[in-house]
């Protein structure tokens, strides 16, 4: 038949990915054909929305580049990230809640000494000492373990959002192995809420804030790599982030203090804040995230 009707249409496009030699290649294909014919017969699409949905994806495309994704970015404030994430991570058994990479992973992370300032780059925001320890299922301590760290300035910029990103580099973000005891810990300030970029097609389209949260990227061998944040307690925008990542677990209460020495000794004046989390890792494998800006994924 070469004639087709709204429902044969469909049927037939199915069928001309029945030789997809890869079963679940085909099976995504043909899946994701049947959800895309029924939105235009449901929505009855207009010539123009089409357009305009071309147009709107093809300037997303064209927003990319080493160190920005703006496809994650759509992906991630349509929730599509969010749902990813929790259908592959339905049962934790007590492991560490996820939630979703975001655009910033640029992968340039340094191994940095524990109780650097990592905000080095910025020395007007409120400073903040980070605690933290990476242990099993059990609590016992994860050894030489690495643990990217990446957060926002506390003008809701990241590093990688800046101009002058290629000559500066990296600021709020390191990359630190935990100790015997499975622990790190590092200065830096405490990060703001921020609004998605707005520079782009995906910002035109929605504006809406994150809270204020630290990203981490824990990679540990024989481990699922926990890709999470963590959310400072008693930020305004808790429960309306822009791409549905908040969840109870990850809120820390993050204390201010007013002692003449941080946690690691450091002397310090005014007031400044603690954040301490404990990460919880599942046994398991899996590759980490590929990071925007380098060619390949590290082995779990
Ligand atoms: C972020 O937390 O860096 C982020 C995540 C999703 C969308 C925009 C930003
Ligand atoms: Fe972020």
């Amino acid at each position: 038949m070469t004639q087709f009707n709204e429902s044969e249409l469909t049927e037939a496009v199915i069928r001309s990915f029945d030789d997809t030699p890869n079963p679940r290649a085909k099976f995504l294909l043909q899946e994701l054909i049947k959800s895309l014919h029924d939105y235009v017969s449901k929505t009855g699409l207009t010539f123009a929305e089409w357009e305009y949905a071309i147009d709107f994806l093809t300037r997303t495309g064209q927003k990319c580049t080493d160190t920005r994704q703006e496809f994650i970015l759509l992906s991630d404030v349509l929730g599509v990230s969010m749902l990813v994430d929790a259908v592959n991570h339905r049962d934790r058994e007590g492991a560490t809640e996820t939630t979703v990479l975001g655009p910033f992973y640029v992968g340039e992370h340094k191994v940095t000494a524990h109780g650097t300032d990592i905000s080095s780059n910025n020395q007007t925001g409120e400073r903040m000492f980070v605690q933290s320890r990476v242990a099993d299922l059990k609590g016992n301590p994860l050894a030489g373990v690495p643990v990217d760290v990446w957060h926002a300035d506390d003008d809701g910029f990241y590093d990688s959002q800046k101009p002058n990103y290629d000559e500066v580099g990296a600021s709020a973000r390191a990359r630190f192995i935990t100790d015997d005891d499975g622990r790190f810990f590092f200065r830096t300030i405490l990060p703001c809420s921020y609004p998605i970029p707005t520079d782009g097609p995906v910002g035109e389209m929605i504006v809406q804030m994150r809270p204020a949260h630290v990203h981490f990227l824990v990679n540990a061998k024989g481990y699922e790599p926990l890709i999470t944040h963590v959310f400072i307690g008693g930020d305004k925008y808790l429960d309306s982030d822009v791409v549905f990542g908040v969840k109870d677990d990850l809120i820390a209460k993050v204390e201010p203090r007013n002692d003449p020495e941080m946690p690691d000794g450091t002397k310090t004046s005014g007031r400044w804040h603690l954040m301490s989390y404990e990460f919880h890792l599942k046994p398991g494998g899996g590759m980490a995230p590929k990071p925007l800006g380098v060619k390949a994924a590290e082995p779990a």
